[in-house]
């Protein structure tokens, strides 16, 4: 097994110092600049497909060290989107939501999160909760966590309560504060943190103005199912409310109960794209017939 595996099993994540040249940060930090956003639950900025074919036989190379590990194995990748402190993202300690709320899981999903602007090495990183740690000091908690999502942790008075966001109530209480267990790799821009998707994790501090690309991996072979989708609970309908994504995922399972990830990932996609030409058409029709604007979904952090 390689190095990489075996920390991502052991530790859930992995520092991969100079994973970008300069060169290759320096395109992403401009690709950024120039950037489009994208505004449904919070502001994304938009990493262009030119931007990320740059890097992509390095993220390629990167994803074949998991061809022959059955247990995780993200083995595609799709677009990239820029993550800045000046767009409002800070972020507690979670495990990622919407991504477990498309792949119903987190098992074969890694997060490669390559900061392109970072003034400050010690300064606006991402703080984590390896999972040896966890394991250790509450293995019956980490055991209904593991590839788990859509979690949040909230500290009050020395204790950590976890809730479920995807189906609702909690998924375990602490009797300690998580940040007790808490790691920061320092990274300089062109790094890589590699993350399993199960991994908490949080902002450190918005401090600097840092701007991270973040690009997904997972497998497309797996299976999910509209059982598994249709629970959920105020948290999840708040970010439901907020996407039109959700929108094409419940189409995409009123026709079908099971069916694999990448005919999902496809059905999304045509849904998104047949929105951008209606947004594109709109924009061209004569103004009388424009819809208000003021119904557009609103910014919020989570
Ligand atoms: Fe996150």
């Amino acid at each position: 097994m390689s190095h990489i595996v075996d920390q991502l099993f052991e530790r859930g994540f992995v520092h991969v110092p100079g994973f970008l040249d300069p060169e290759e940060t320096e395109a992403l930090a401009q690709d950024y600049r120039q950037g489009q956003f994208h505004r449904t639950v919070y502001t994304l900025g938009h990493a262009t497909p030119e931007a990320i074919e740059l890097i992509g036989d390095k993220i390629r190379a990167l994803l074949t060290q998991f061809e022959d590990v059955p247990q995780f194995k993200p083995s595609r990748f799709g677009g990239g989107a820029y993550f800045a402190t000046e767009k409002g993202i800070n972020f507690g300690w979670h495990q990622d939501h919407e991504s477990y709320f498309i792949n119903q899981t987190h098992q074969h999903y890694l997060n490669i999160y390559i900061p392109v602007i970072k003034p400050e090495r010690e300064h606006t990183n991402l703080c984590v909760i390896p999972i040896d740690r966890f394991k250790e000091r509450s293995p019956d908690a980490w055991s209904v966590l593991e590839w788990g999502g859509a979690a949040t942790a909230k500290t009050e008075g020395g204790q950590t309560t976890i809730s479920n966001d995807h189906a609702g109530g909690l998924h375990a209480e602490l009797d300690f504060e998580l940040e007790e267990l808490c790691e920061t790799p320092e990274l300089v821009a062109g790094d890589a943190l590699l993350l399993r998707g199960d991994m908490f994790h949080r902002t450190q501090d918005n401090d600097t103005e840092r701007v991270a690309l973040s690009v997904r991996a997972f497998n497309p072979d797996i299976t999910v199912v509209k059982e598994h989708y249709e629970q959920n609970c105020p948290a999840k309908r708040w970010f439901q409310a907020n996407n039109p994504m959700y929108g094409a995922i419940t189409e995409a399972f009123a026709e079908r109960d099971i069916m694999i990830l990448s005919e999902l990932m496809m059905s999304m996609f045509n849904a998104r794209r047949a929105r951008e030409q209606a947004a594109q058409n709109q924009q061209h029709a004569p103004q009388k017939n424009s819809l208000p604007q003021d119904n557009l979904p609103q910014n919020k952090e989570k």
